[in-house]
């Protein structure tokens, strides 16, 4: 496959057309930021990383029957996708409070949830990835209730998948953002599954093993990355 003109640079990702109009080409920057790009870094060997994570979790969840964007991996940082058209909805999943829900709902990091709780922000960064509720998403049409049906059900579906496997591997899945395309009229998954999207720590020490050392400057960053990839791969 031919790699063509870039389409798109994103924070961490860049996304090239090839000579098959269905297929993009992704690659995977060690670029990082935070609070909205407020923060900015670099992350040595995250691409690496983010990438070979993102292409066996995609393939595992392929496997469990969620359907997603992932055909192969190319080389150290790149993968072929399908060529989906992302829907501008975020799509958060928690089992732990952490992060915003936390600091949001005044509940202490690290409190289980009775049930696992699912959330949506606009994908807008101008406005900051506000929060939504399926209201708005039907308002603002942003997707179908068929659609939206369809998000919900695979967003459990890698939380019990993601669950398990990283349980396997002494890692906690705290919570994961995930986002969504439409691909020959069908919504599946896309963009990345890696330490940049998911709070991941350790079974029996509560270490953070993700993009939080990063954001809160807790040091040993990428050592955090390679102790994931190592652990599941
Ligand atoms: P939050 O607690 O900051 O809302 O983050 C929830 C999850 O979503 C966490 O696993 C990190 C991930 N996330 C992203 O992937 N991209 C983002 O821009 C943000 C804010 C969070
Ligand atoms: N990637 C997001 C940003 O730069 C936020 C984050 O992951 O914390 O804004």
């Amino acid at each position: 496959m031919e790699k063509l003109d870039m389409l798109y640079e994103g924070k961490a990702k860049k996304v090239f057309k090839t000579n098959d109009e269905k297929r993009y080409i992704v690659e995977y920057k060690d670029d990082a930021t935070a609070f909205n790009g407020e923060k900015k870094g670099t992350i040595v060997g995250k691409g690496i990383v983010n990438n070979k994570m993102s292409g066996l979790l995609f393939k595992l969840l392929e496997e469990k029957g969620v359907k997603n964007h992932f055909e192969e991996i190319i080389s150290d940082k790149e993968m072929i996708v399908k060529a989906v058209k992302i829907l501008p909805l975020e799509v958060i999943v928690r089992n732990v409070a952490a992060g915003s829900l936390a600091k949001r709902l005044g509940l202490k990091e690290g409190t289980i949830m009775k049930s696992t709780v699912l959330e949506f922000s606009y994908k807008d960064d101008d406005l900051g990835d506000p929060m939504i509720n399926e209201y708005h998403i039907k308002a603002m049409e942003l997707a179908t209730d068929e659609q939206l049906d369809i998000i919900k059900k695979y967003a459990f579906m890698v939380n019990d998948t993601l669950m398990e496997f990283f349980g396997q591997k002494g890692i906690k899945l705290i919570d994961f953002k995930l986002e969504f395309g439409l691909f020959d009229g069908e919504v599946i998954l896309a963009d990345e599954i890696s330490p940049d999207t998911c709070r991941l720590w350790d079974a029996k020490t509560n270490e953070k093993l993700d993009k939080d050392r990063f954001r809160r400057d807790m040091g040993n960053v990428e050592e955090a990355y390679l102790e994931v990839l190592g652990r599941i791969q």
